[in-house]
């Protein structure tokens, strides 16, 4: 299948990693990006600009593919090394990134002066316009379904991508609550151009993270998520657990009167003891709406090469047949 996104990137297939905090590894990526995909690095678990030198170099060891490295700009007293980060970038020769959370105009000069195509993946269609009018390549619609960040607009996918497709002049993807060949397909007819996963990708056999986190989006439901820091309006869609529990009562509690420091010990530091030790009770961690359709865990290539089929399946048979010939 070709895309504007599988010519822009250089890719076998329409689908997109997004970078996922202490998932998104040098293993991660590469076996996405072997699969036929784009793999993504996530910037911000490597610990400093040096250490994201060292996972680019690794996943370069480990595929031949193009990838690509998520930088997520958050708002932060004490910000990260950011100009490390995207040095370190442009000097292990990555050729994409993906931006998150704040406007990326700031970093768009040095990445696109290094040849650099950015895809800036942000919640709303004003976002994506703000995002396309300072240069970015492309965009990743993320739907109220995903995991993560949905934003404070609760728009799903159903009506932000044909909004956005009616808007926007470059191309985007779909993300958000994807996983299978016919929400592929049904993104595709919404004016998509391809999909973006994050949690599907968790319960694949090469996600570098504790079995216990892929037997728990196995096990969850559609119903299993929950919207967390909704007061702070920072939300974020988590897997519950006690420690999601503890946190919502805390938020019930305190009201209007929560400040960050309130719930510290639900989300700092919550990632490693989730994904690296498997302390599935440990706190906040990512996880969407998906997970309801969820109940494998293929390699990338059996997943991707399952979705592709399918997906060539629905469009020449099933759709191709409810038109007249
Ligand atoms: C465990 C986890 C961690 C994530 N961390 C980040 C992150 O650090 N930066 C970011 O831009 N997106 C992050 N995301 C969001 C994904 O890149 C992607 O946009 C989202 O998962 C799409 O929704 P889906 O999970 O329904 O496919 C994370 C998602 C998950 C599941």
């Amino acid at each position: 299948m070709r895309t504007e996104i599988t010519e822009l990137f250089g890719i076998e297939h329409p689908i997109v990693q997004g970078g996922m905090h202490w998932v998104g590894f040098a293993e991660m990526a590469a076996a996405v990006s072997n699969a036929g995909g784009l793999g993504i690095i996530t910037g911000l678990t490597q610990r400093t600009a040096d250490d994201l030198a060292r996972e680019i170099e690794r996943c370069r060891k480990l595929t031949e593919k193009p990838f690509g490295v998520n930088l997520t700009f958050l708002p932060s007293v004490n910000p990260p090394d950011y100009p490390g980060y995207v040095q370190a970038i442009i000097d292990g020769g990555v050729k994409i990134v993906e931006t998150a959370g704040n406007n990326p105009k700031q970093w768009l000069p040095a990445l696109k002066d290094a040849g650099i195509k950015v895809i800036h993946k942000c919640t709303s269609v004003r976002h994506a316009l703000s995002a396309e009018a300072i240069g970015v390549d492309a965009l990743s619609i993320d739907g109220f379904e995903c995991a993560g960040h949905p934003g404070e607009d609760d728009i799903p996918n159903m009506i932000l991508l044909p909004l956005a497709a009616r808007k926007l002049g470059i191309p985007f993807v779909a993300s958000g609550g994807f996983g299978t060949a016919d929400q592929l397909v049904a993104a595709l007819a919404l004016g998509a151009e391809g999909i973006n996963m994050g949690t599907r990708f968790i319960a694949t056999q090469e996600a570098p993270v504790h079995d216990n986190v892929k037997r728990a989006i196995l096990e969850a439901s559609e119903l299993d998520t929950r919207l967390v820091m909704r007061p702070l309006r920072n939300t974020e869609r988590v897997l519950a657990n006690a420690g999601v529990e503890r946190l919502l009562a805390k938020e019930s509690t305190l009201g209007d009167a929560i400040t960050f420091e309130d719930i510290v010990p639900e989300v700092a530091g919550v990632y490693p003891r989730i994904m690296r030790d498997g302390e599935m009770d440990a706190g906040a961690w990512s996880c969407g709406l998906v997970a309801g359709l969820i109940d494998d865990i293929p390699t990338c290539q059996e997943l991707i090469d399952r979705i592709m089929g399918e997906a060539d399946e629905i469009i020449r048979g099933r759709l191709a047949g409810l038109v007249a010939p």
